[in-house]
């Protein structure tokens, strides 16, 4: 857990863990010069194979400059913050609509109820597809994130296969459907692209449209259940945010900052280098820990502190330089609409058990099994 993190953080900004066979780079000031210089520190860490079963095309995540320069900037137009500011009212009606489904039972599994579906529908919704096929696209989310984990094993990827190829044939159908009939959609736009006078192949578009989908929900899901629990977990912080809406994005923002959706991300070292004094040799396999970065007392003050408020807050949950996520804005509002809507419609809201919470979806996200509230129905 991030305790154990934290210790490691104050021995030192650079650790080598033996039974990873992995370094950790856990200080803020660090994990920043890794990020900006993706040449030594490479993405081409494995995981652009995550898809391997279902496309042969590497996602954009596991690219390198100059690949990935291109396929970022064709995707990256989808995602501005202008684009997804005129999403906003869809994704409320979205929030609401997942909401009605439970309110009047005055209880709800948040994590079940709205973190996973929220972010599919309004993922499905961008790329085009039918949004109550959300059922399908978590199931292969989860599958997806299941190959993804460092510690996957063989045996393990062979139960992948099956889910992931009917991703493929699920995608191929849309695809083949958009080359000749194309839409006002993002699918569609991937499909006709003209990317330095070439199109995108088939392979490609699915890579880049299972990326979407794999990195916009656990990761969103997440921010929604922790960020209800931690609110609960701080009662005066739960109390300022109902009385004042308008500090839904810092709320959003310290979440992110205080408990991370994913706690470390992995690079692969392509030449040697020194990171305070450890040499690092080409093939060395490193993870940034934002866990650690984002409690960094050089940068925060009272770092452990839960601060709704906090501003500036550079938080690094969403990576840093070339691979900034991609879907930042988009996942700032869709955990403002889930909470805004929540603390709207849910009053009183309160933890259902007190037992222990567990962590639920794939190991190396920050993920809840279950986040069981009731409440007083409200409007
Ligand atoms: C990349 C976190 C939501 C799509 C990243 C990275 C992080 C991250 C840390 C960088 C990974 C690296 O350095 O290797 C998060 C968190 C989210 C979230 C915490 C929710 C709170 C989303 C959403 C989408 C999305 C909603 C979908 C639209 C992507 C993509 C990349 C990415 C496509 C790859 C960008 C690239 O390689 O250039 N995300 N993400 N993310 N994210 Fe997110």
């Amino acid at each position: 857990g991030l305790p154990y993190y934290q210790e490691l953080a104050r021995k030192g900004e650079v650790h080598f863990e033996p039974s990873r066979e992995m370094y950790l780079v856990l200080s803020h000031r660090l994990v920043r010069r890794v990020l900006t210089d993706p040449h030594t520190f490479s993405c081409r860490n494995g995981i652009e194979n995550v898809f391997k079963d279902a496309t042969s095309a590497p996602a954009l995540l596991g690219l390198d400059p100059p690949d990935h320069t291109r396929l970022r900037a064709l995707a990256a137009s989808a995602f501005t913050p202008q684009t997804v500011a005129r999403l906003k009212r869809c994704t409320y009606e979205l929030a609401h609509r997942v909401l009605n489904e439970v309110i009047e039972a005055g209880a709800m599994d948040v994590v079940a109820d709205i973190s996973d579906k929220l972010p599919l529908m309004v993922i499905a919704g961008i790329l085009g597809l039918p949004r109550d096929d959300w059922k399908h696209f978590l199931r292969w989310s989860h599958y997806i994130a299941a190959a993804a984990a460092p510690t996957v094993t063989r045996e393990k990827e062979a139960d992948h296969r099956g889910p992931l190829l009917e991703m493929r044939r699920y995608l191929l159908a849309e695809i083949e459907d958009r080359r000749t009939r194309p839409m006002e959609d993002l699918l569609s736009r991937f499909v006709h692209a003209d990317v330095e006078g070439a199109r995108l192949d088939t392979e490609e578009v699915l890579s880049l449209t299972m990326l979407l989908v794999s990195a916009g929900h656990g990761t969103t899901a997440n921010g929604i259940g922790q960020g209800i629990r931690w609110l609960l977990a701080h009662p005066d912080q739960l109390d300022k945010l109902r009385r004042d809406r308008r500090l839904l994005p810092t709320a959003v923002e310290e979440i992110l900052r205080y408990d991370p959706p994913m706690y470390m991300v992995p690079r692969v070292v392509t030449r040697t280098v020194d990171l305070e004094g450890h040499t690092l040799e080409e093939g060395d396999r490193l993870l940034y820990v934002a866990a650690t970065a984002n409690r960094d007392e050089n940068v925060f003050s009272y770092p452990d502190q839960f601060d709704i408020t906090r501003d500036p807050n550079p938080h690094l949950s969403f990576g840093y330089g070339i691979h900034f996520c991609l879907g930042a804005a988009l996942a700032r509002q869709e955990m403002r609409a889930a909470l805004d809507v929540i603390l709207d419609r849910c009053l009183h809201l309160e933890r259902a058990d007190t037992a222990p919470l567990e962590h639920g979806g794939a190991v190396h996200l920050n993920g809840l099994k279950h986040l069981r509230v009731r409440f007083q129905p409200g409007a």
